[in-house]
């Protein structure tokens, strides 16, 4: 199994590009299932995580095309079978983005249930419910969703307790091919909901209100495909940002979307973060030696994500003060905890709040990453140890961070993959 092998305390200096963002990559790819004709999908990271949808559909019987620059052309038309296999689903909870589109077009659908996850139950009620709203009838049986609707999905108002992204995403989709208009009150305003929602209006559907917390859609007979690139990582973008916070230098991070960010650059700069932005670039230099220590709470778009916390955890912990970290949105999302603590961490956790004491200096350690973003967390807090740090079970990370080690080589980071 590969590793990660980092030697800390090299300031960080240089450009990089962002890579695409794998949370669009992943509902425009379910979306080209509702297609008539082939769809071109780029921009796409080279994530596990994007390589597993392209799988499934593949798995389906759909015929999927892939030119040097990794440009994806599917053609739905050729689909064979509507399941989404449990050895897959298992491997990556987004398949079941797969439900809505395959419901709206096909009218029937076998998707397995992504089961439990590191950070917490993470259920699929959500799109279940919505989806027999919509008229789907639904049997939950053997580990699988069957699901299955006689003729056309009908628009519905559909009221999301709590606002769940993918659960929106489900819904933009089926609504798109419903009859009818749906309604979606509490719907996720997350930048990448606005991006599936603009492929899906450039495949013929009518949307309105994506990016606030209702969204309408009247329901169109057909959709085409259509040549649509997805938005940069914004969660990369700040993963990157908070590294240079940490190790000090400076960072130009080109062909990204800076106001995506504006929430995690205001804690940014609360910590000490010099930040100039342009239309497609993001550049921070830290001229202190540490950063302050900055408090947060996550919670959905617009607030702070709860896929930097970890990042931020790392970044307090050598941080100048004292600072808590509140997680909003999912449970038993701190595993990442007692690893930075093997590095000489001072955290301690208080129901959903992580109270850290900054210290000088990390020492590096063998840890291990429990899921994508805590290990995330790792590698920042190995950037910044004295000494080297280990990181084992890499895998999640390569679900999400497009050649992290590249990148941060060239920004004049010591890391080395070891298997
Ligand atoms: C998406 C992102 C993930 C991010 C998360 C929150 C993708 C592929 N993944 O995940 O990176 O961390 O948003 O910003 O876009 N919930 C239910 N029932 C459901 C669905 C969700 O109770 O059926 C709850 C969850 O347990 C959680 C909350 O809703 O507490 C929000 O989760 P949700 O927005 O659905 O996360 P994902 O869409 O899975």
């Amino acid at each position: 199994m590969d590793k990660l092998l980092i030697t800390g305390k090299k300031e960080l200096k240089g450009e990089i590009f962002a890579s695409g963002a794998k949370n669009s990559a992943l509902p425009v790819l379910a979306a080209s299932l509702l297609a008539e004709s082939p769809m071109k999908v780029s921009n796409l990271p080279h994530l596990n995580d994007v390589t597993t949808m392209i799988e499934l559909l593949g798995s389906m019987g759909i015929d999927i095309m892939l030119n040097e620059d990794m440009d994806v052309y599917v053609d739905a038309s050729s689909i064979k079978n509507l399941n989404a296999r449990y050895e897959l689903v298992k491997t990556m909870r987004a398949s079941i983005l797969v439900l809505g589109p395959l419901l709206a077009k096909f009218h029937q659908a076998k998707v397995a249930l992504p089961g439990g996850c590191a950070i917490g139950s993470r259920p699929v009620n959500l799109h279940i419910d919505a989806m027999r709203t919509m008229g789907a009838s639904i049997s939950l049986e053997g580990g699988y969703i069957n699901a299955k609707s006689d003729g056309r999905l009908k628009g519905k108002t559909i009221n999301f307790d709590p606002v769940s992204v993918t659960a929106t995403e489900n819904v933009l989709m089926a609504a798109s091919l419903a009859e009818g208009e749906t309604i979606i009150n509490n719907a996720a305003k997350e930048p990448e909901v606005v991006d599936l929602a603009d492929c899906l209006i450039k495949m013929g559907a009518q949307i309105k209100g994506q990016g606030t917390d209702k969204i309408v859609i009247q329901g169109v007979e057909t959709l085409v495909g259509c040549d649509f690139s997805v938005m940069p990582d914004r969660v990369e973008t700040a993963t990157y940002l908070t590294a240079v916070a940490m190790t000090g230098g400076d960072i130009k991070i080109k062909g990204t979307r800076p106001n995506s960010v504006d929430s995690v650059v205001s804690k940014l700069r609360e910590a000490g973060a010099l930040i100039k932005s342009g239309e497609d670039w993001i550049s921070l230099k830290m001229e202190i030696n540490r950063p302050k220590a900055t408090s947060l709470s996550t919670g959905p778009y617009p607030s702070f994500p709860t896929d930097m916390q970890a990042q931020f955890i790392a970044l307090n912990s050598i941080a100048n003060g004292t600072a808590t970290v509140t997680e909003n949105v999912f449970e038993n999302r701190f595993m990442h905890v007692q690893e930075i603590a093997r590095m000489g961490g001072k955290i301690s956790l208080k129901g959903n709040t992580a109270i850290i004491q900054g210290i000088k200096d990390l020492v590096g350690a063998p840890v291990m990453a429990t899921d994508l973003r805590a290990s995330a967390s790792l590698v920042l807090a190995g950037l910044v140890a004295k000494g080297t740090t280990q990181i084992d079970r890499i895998y999640h990370i390569d679900r999400g961070y497009e050649r992290i080690e590249e990148k941060l080589n060239i920004l004049g980071a010591d890391i080395e993959r070891i298997s």
